[in-house]
């Protein structure tokens, strides 16, 4: 019998957990064997054994160490350039698009969308207070929204992510596929080792996007800093 697609999701959901959960673990065991065989002192065998073992406790690569290039089946996740100029003040300039805005996107106090670009990467970037990068439809280049890490939290290998599209892309599973390839990119590259989100309580869309993304929700209408006056009212969530 054909399984039905909630069953085909369902499943696929929980062998994204169970692998970042054993990718997690894994390391967490390595790192325990690792440290008891210093503790002893190995014999030349052994330390055969731990050279393996240490080889594969290499650091990973820093997020905020490259500008990265996610390459998906339908979308590319890469920096923002001048030419995506038009199609991102689209973005900008949509109300509907900037509902759920946290202040640390800045765009709309901006007017010039070239300086905004520049500021990205020259400001944003390299104070490694957030990696904005360009949600790409990978057939034609044309950006249709934004993929955002934000509040890298270093000792902890803890960042927060989010997305937000242009409203013409809508409803076609973008957004799903880019938090995907984030959360892919940073277990599978980074030395990441704790995802989060936060929603605005109002905000189905997202929570939609995470729960499919195989995120679990921490926490209901919790207080949380975005910078305006009052605190703002959201989900937490983890991967
Ligand atoms: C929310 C947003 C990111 C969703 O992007 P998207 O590419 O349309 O989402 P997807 O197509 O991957 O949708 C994933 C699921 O969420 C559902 N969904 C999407 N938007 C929804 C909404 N507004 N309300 C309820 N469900 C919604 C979809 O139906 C889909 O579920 P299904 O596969 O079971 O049908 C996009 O609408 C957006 O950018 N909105 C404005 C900005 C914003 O809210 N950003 C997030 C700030 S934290």
């Amino acid at each position: 019998m054909e399984e039905s697609p909630k069953t085909v999701r369902a499943s696929a959901k929980s062998e994204r957990l169970n692998r970042a959960r054993r990718q997690h673990s894994d390391r967490m065991q390595q790192f325990a064997e690792y440290l008891e065989g210093k503790k002893r002192g190995e014999t030349a065998a052994e330390a055969i054994v731990i050279a393996g073992v240490e080889r594969s406790m290499e650091p990973r690569k820093k997020l905020f160490s490259e500008i990265p290039s996610i390459e998906g089946e339908r979308i590319v996740i890469d920096r923002v350039v001048d030419a995506d100029a038009d199609a991102l003040r689209d973005l900008i300039d949509n109300p509907h698009a900037q509902r759920y805005l946290p202040t640390y996107l800045f765009e709309k106090q901006c007017d010039d969308v070239h300086e905004v670009i520049r500021m990205l990467y020259e400001d944003l970037f390299s104070n490694k207070e957030s990696l904005i990068l360009a949600i790409r439809i990978k057939e034609t280049g044309e950006l249709a929204g934004l993929a955002e890490f934000y509040g890298l939290r270093d000792s902890l290998h803890k960042v927060s992510v989010g997305c937000r599209l242009r409203e013409r892309w809508w409803g076609n599973g973008i957004a799903t596929e880019a938090t995907r390839l984030m959360v892919d990119y940073l277990y599978g590259e980074t030395d990441i080792e704790i995802i989060t989100a936060s929603t605005m309580v109002e905000n189905k869309g997202s929570a939609h996007v995470l729960e499919k993304a195989d995120f679990i929700r921490t926490a209901r209408g919790v207080e949380e800093d975005w910078g305006f006056p009052e605190p703002t009212i959201v989900d937490k969530w983890f991967c």
